[in-house]
């Protein structure tokens, strides 16, 4: 599957990356009527295997590799998704009404670094859509819901389109995910800090506490946190009773890129994902994992690019990891890769 998608990675790379995540969602609709198409690319793709089980914040998982939030905002495909071999889907991030996001073009890629930066800005088709397409899922995925807030909303009114996304998501979704990290919507990260965090956090824990059933509830950080920023979300976390981290975020950093300059500049402001993140990212999950005395539930995500990559990443003290640039530039079977690798040293431990 990898060397096939060798051949075709150069031609999708001709046009422009929004083009081709239209072109992929066609193709993912496609499948949804295709007569034995799911099979066909869940024997393709996805590698199962017992040894690949976990538990995570009461949840149980087929295996650890998710599929990050941003690739399926509207819940559009989840079921296909799935085909290829992860073991949850996160959907969003959604917000309480629909909304354009940025101005295009707002998403790049830069292959001689193996990274895409995006300013797409939380463009999604407001909570209804996500709610009424998720109907439609198969329940016996597991789903995470990534909530944000539209981009109008000033910060101090944030707490209202948590809570709002929150309570439509409530019965579609299996865990939450609290998105404070994203860099490409205004003053978005400031909500990180201590005082308004423990705001947004207590409207939807209590809310929690209303429903018939517990589920869990994660924070998105940023990887451009200082250590001292870091402690303070982890102090929120604690107390309020949170359920996880997801780290991390697309950063704004921009050192060691082998673009020329000229093309980093060109393209302004917006996330880094993919192999510049690598190394920042598996330092955030090591550092929080230390913190919190390998007790709180981490999903590593950022530069995920290789099936070692994720190994690293479970080793540095995450429970699950998420790939989203690795699943652009190694292609529609790397959840799998990975799957297979991570069996086979957890075999090899055995
Ligand atoms: C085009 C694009 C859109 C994204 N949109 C979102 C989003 O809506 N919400 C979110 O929490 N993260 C979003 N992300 C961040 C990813 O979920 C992930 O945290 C980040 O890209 C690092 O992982 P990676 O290096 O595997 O891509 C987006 C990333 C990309 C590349």
């Amino acid at each position: 599957m990898s060397k096939m998608y060798c051949f075709f990675r150069p031609i999708l790379f001709l046009f422009s990356p929004e083009r081709v995540h239209r072109f992929a969602m066609l193709m993912l609709s496609v499948l949804r009527f295709a007569p034995g198409g799911r099979a066909a690319v869940k024997k393709c793709c996805a590698y199962e295997h017992e040894l690949l089980r976990v538990n995570v914040f009461g949840i149980d998982f087929p295996n650890p590799v998710g599929l990050a939030a941003g690739l399926d905002k509207n819940a559009e495909h989840v079921n296909e998704l799935a085909c290829f071999g992860f073991g949850h889907i996160e959907i969003g991030s959604v917000t309480p009404l629909a909304q354009p996001g940025n101005p295009k073009p707002r998403c790049f890629r830069l292959p001689k670094d193996r990274a895409i930066i995006n300013r797409m800005g939380f463009n999604n088709k407001g909570v209804e859509a996500a709610v009424r397409n998720l109907r439609k899922r198969n329940p016996t995925l597991v789903v995470g819901g990534n909530i944000g807030k539209n981009t109008l909303t000033p910060n101090d009114k944030a707490p209202n389109d948590y809570e709002k996304c929150f309570a439509a998501l409530y019965p579609c979704v299996d865990y939450f995910v609290v998105n404070v990290s994203c860099p490409n919507v205004s003053c978005l990260r400031e909500l990180q800090d201590g005082e308004r965090l423990t705001e947004i956090v207590r409207r939807l824990t209590a809310h929690r506490a209303r429903q018939p059933q517990r589920k869990p509830i994660l924070l998105k950080l940023s990887p451009d946190l200082t250590p001292a920023q870091l402690d303070e979300a982890l102090e929120v976390v604690a107390a309020e009773g949170l359920d996880g981290v997801v780290a991390a975020n697309t950063t704004t950093r921009r050192d060691g890129l082998q673009s020329p300059k000229s093309k980093i500049e060109g393209i302004g402001a917006g996330g880094l994902s993919g192999a510049p993140l690598t190394q920042q990212a598996l330092e955030a999950v090591r550092y929080i994992s230390r913190k919190t005395q390998g007790k709180l539930p981490i999903i590593g995500v950022g530069g995920i690019m290789t099936p070692q990559d994720a190994v690293n990443m479970l080793r540095a003290g995450a429970s699950l990891v998420q790939v989203y640039t690795g699943f652009i530039y190694r292609g529609p079977g790397f959840a799998g890769e990975i799957c297979r690798e991570v069996a086979k040293q957890k075999a090899a431990k055995l």
